[in-house]
Order: structure tokens, then sequence, then C-alpha cells
């Protein structure tokens, strides 16, 4: 069946990635946003793919005739790079948490379907062995630690939504990505800045001959995931013929991927050092929590994703092990051998 879907955020890490893969049903037609377009290349040459470049915040009237237009909406568009966390905690507010509830609104206004991007950082400091969507407590610091910034505009927006759904029966399902890592996650130029998610900014670090900063003891975990996983998940619920998954929230994560900051440097040296044996001179070095990103930021030491409602309700399991997931993003930087 035909689907009218609108992205915003289309250029991002998931974006592209998402917009790509929609793009390859011919019947489906895909509206997109961004500020920019050059993670794009190959989407912007297909029939069925409408792109904009612009702003969110000024757009307005496109966005409102688009939303309007589709049957499922999926605002992608946020800053998701913890440094501008602590640096700029006011721009995380008006963009991730304003911008989007105005987006959320206007859907509930024309009755369309929403697929919304929440965090598993939403579940903070919980000391929980895996998170589990209706039933780990959301465990963040003090106001003054600006990190939780990002988690609690999330938090709420997903409380927003929810509390949509019952009210004014808005359609939603609500995705929690636990640390999607691929080619194209952030630009070079992005990590130099410490601008971008770890996985981008140690492969800057190798590329550049640069040390390794492994923040705090290098021993917290994420659970990492391939993007090609994340995005099979996405296409499950948007494609979703059960219409079973209204008011759902899922995990989308791989808790087998569960490994440390320090052994993720550690793979992506030895892949490296595979490919360009002896190149690389830098090692690994530690700096506190304060020194990298300043007094306003705080740790998560372990985040493993409960993934059995993504099992039952979309026939969901990632493939992609961690090596292969990190040595296929670190080819990809390789291979592009320019900045985004
Ligand atoms: P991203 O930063 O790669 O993509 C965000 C996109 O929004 C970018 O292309 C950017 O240009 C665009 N954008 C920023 N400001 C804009 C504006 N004013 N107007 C129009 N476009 C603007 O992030 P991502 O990794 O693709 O994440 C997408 C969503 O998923 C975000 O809501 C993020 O919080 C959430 N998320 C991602 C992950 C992950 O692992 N990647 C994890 C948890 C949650
Ligand atoms: C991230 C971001 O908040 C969001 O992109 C996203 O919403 C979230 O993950 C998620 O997947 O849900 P985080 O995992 O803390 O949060 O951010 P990363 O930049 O990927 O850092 C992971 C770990 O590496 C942190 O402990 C950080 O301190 C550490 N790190 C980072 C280093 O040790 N060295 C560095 O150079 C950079």
């Amino acid at each position: 069946m035909k689907k009218r879907i609108l992205v915003l955020g289309a250029n991002g890490f998931i974006g592209n990635a998402l917009v790509n893969k929609l793009t390859e049903k011919t019947q489906n037609e895909i509206f997109g946003l961004d500020l920019y377009s050059n993670k794009l290349d190959e989407s912007l040459q297909k029939r069925n793919f409408m792109f904009v470049k612009g702003d969110i915040n000024i757009k307005s009237k496109w966005i409102e005739n688009h939303i309007k237009k589709c049957d499922v909406i999926i605002p992608l568009v946020a800053i998701a790079t913890p440094n501008m966390y602590v640096k700029d905690p006011l721009k995380i507010f008006q963009l991730n948490f304003e911008s989007n509830l105005k987006i959320i609104k206007l859907i509930v206004k024309y009755k369309k379907r929403l697929i919304f991007p929440s965090t598993s950082e939403v579940y903070g400091m919980s000391s929980d062995k895996t998170f589990k969507e209706y039933s780990t407590n959301l465990v963040v610091g003090p106001v003054t630690k600006p990190r939780w910034i990002y988690s609690i505009s999330k938090q709420l927006l997903d409380r927003i939504i929810i509390a949509f759904g019952e009210q004014k029966k808005l359609e939603y399902t609500i995705f929690r990505p636990f640390n999607w890592i691929g080619p194209k996650i952030d630009s070079l130029k992005q990590a130099k800045l410490k601008n971008g998610r770890v996985l981008t900014i140690f492969i800057y670090n190798i590329l550049n001959n640069k040390d390794i900063v492994l923040v705090g003891n290098g021993n917290q975990k994420r659970s990492f995931t391939y993007i090609d996983d994340g995005i099979n998940a996405l296409i499950k619920i948007i494609e979703n013929k059960k219409n079973n998954l209204n008011k759902k929230i899922f995990n989308i994560g791989n808790p087998n991927n569960n490994i440390s900051v320090k052994k993720l440097a550690k793979i992506l040296i030895a892949r490296y050092q595979i490919l360009y044996p002896n190149k690389y001179k830098g090692k690994l070095v530690y700096k506190s929590e304060k020194e990298f990103y300043g007094k306003g930021f705080e740790d998560i030491s372990l985040r493993v994703p409960d993934i059995s409602e993504a099992k039952k309700y979309l026939n969901w399991t990632p493939k992609n092990n961690v090596d292969s997931s990190i040595s296929k993003t670190l080819k990809s930087f390789i291979d592009a051998n320019k900045l985004f």
C-alpha cells in the first residue's frame, strides 16, 4: 500500500539511512527536511524522495502542509552529542523539546501517526541490569548537572506523547535507540571539536594519529547497535500491517554488544593496525569527566536494553556483532576519506 512519510532531520545519521531504505520501495512517497543535504547523495536522485533544505523553526508552513499531506511523521531533528548538553543546555531544550513539541501538536491536530525517537538516555543512571520500557525507573542527577537536560527533554516529550494518546487519541509508537553506530554517524569535523559520539571521536583520533581519551576509567559500557539493525526495526514499525503498535515503546539496541569504551578503543586500534600496520602511534590516555566535558557532566556506567518487546511485537533481533559493526564503521570513514 502506498505510504506518504515525512522525515524531519532527513540528513542525520538515522535520517539518511532511513530515507535510503524507505525510497527502495517505489510506491512510498518520502518527504524530507534538514538544514543540510550532504549525507543524502544517493537518495536525492530518487524520484520518490522530495527534499527541502531548511530550518525546522522557520519552514513552519511547509511543515504544516506536509504533516497534513502525510500518513506517518518521523521527527528526527535534535542535538544528540553529549558535549553540547553541557555547553548549551538551552539550545537542547529549545530544539529537542520546544521545536519537537510544536511538531507533535500538529500531528495531533491533523490526526496522523507519530513515530518518535526517544533515547536510551531516559533511563539515566538506573541500576537495573537491563532496562525495560514499562517498569525501569528513570534516574537522573541534580538539576545543576545540565547533562541530564537531553534525557529529561526526551522523557517529558515521551510523557506528553503518551498523554496525547490517552486524551486526544494520538496514534504513536516510541522507539529508544541504544548507541547506534555506523557510516555517517557524525562528521570528522564535528569529532575534532568533540562534538560527536564516542566512536566518531575515536576514529578521528586514530586517523589523525592523536591519543584516544578515555573519560573516567574507561570502564563504562554501552550496547553498541549497528545502524542496519536499527533501521530494520524502524522499517518494521513503519510498515506494521497488524495495527498493533499503537501506544507501544520499543528499546532498539543490541544487548550482546555491551562493551566498555576502553574495549571499543582497543578493538578499533586493532582493526586499524590490520589495515595499516604500525601507522597509528597514539596511546590511550585518561581524563576526568570534568576535564573532558566540563563540570556539568555525569556519566552512565551501564546501559543494557531488554529487547523482549521488540522481539515479541516486531519479530526483530539485531544481527551485527560488535566487531563487525566497528569494522564497517571504521572502513566507511577510511573509504570516504573526506570530511562530510
Ligand atoms: P543527527 O544529529 O545525526 O541528526 C539530526 C539532524 O537534525 C541533522 O541532520 C541536523 O542537520 C538536523 N537539524 C538540526 N537542527 C535542525 C534545524 N533547526 N532544522 C532542521 N534540521 C535540523 O542525530 P541522529 O543520530 O540521526 O538522531 C536522530 C534522533 O534520534 C534524535 O532525536 C536523537 O536524539 C535520537 N537518538 C539517536 C540515537 C543514536 O544512537 N543515534 C540514540 C538515541 C536517540
Ligand atoms: C549518547 C548520546 O546522548 C546520544 O547520541 C544518544 O541519545 C544516546 O547516546 C543513546 O544512544 O541513547 P553517550 O553514550 O553517553 O550518550 O555518548 P557517547 O558520546 O557515545 O559516549 C559514550 C561513552 O564514551 C561515555 O561514557 C563518554 O564519557 C565516553 N567517551 C566519549 C570517551 O571515553 N572518550 C571520548 O573521546 C568520548
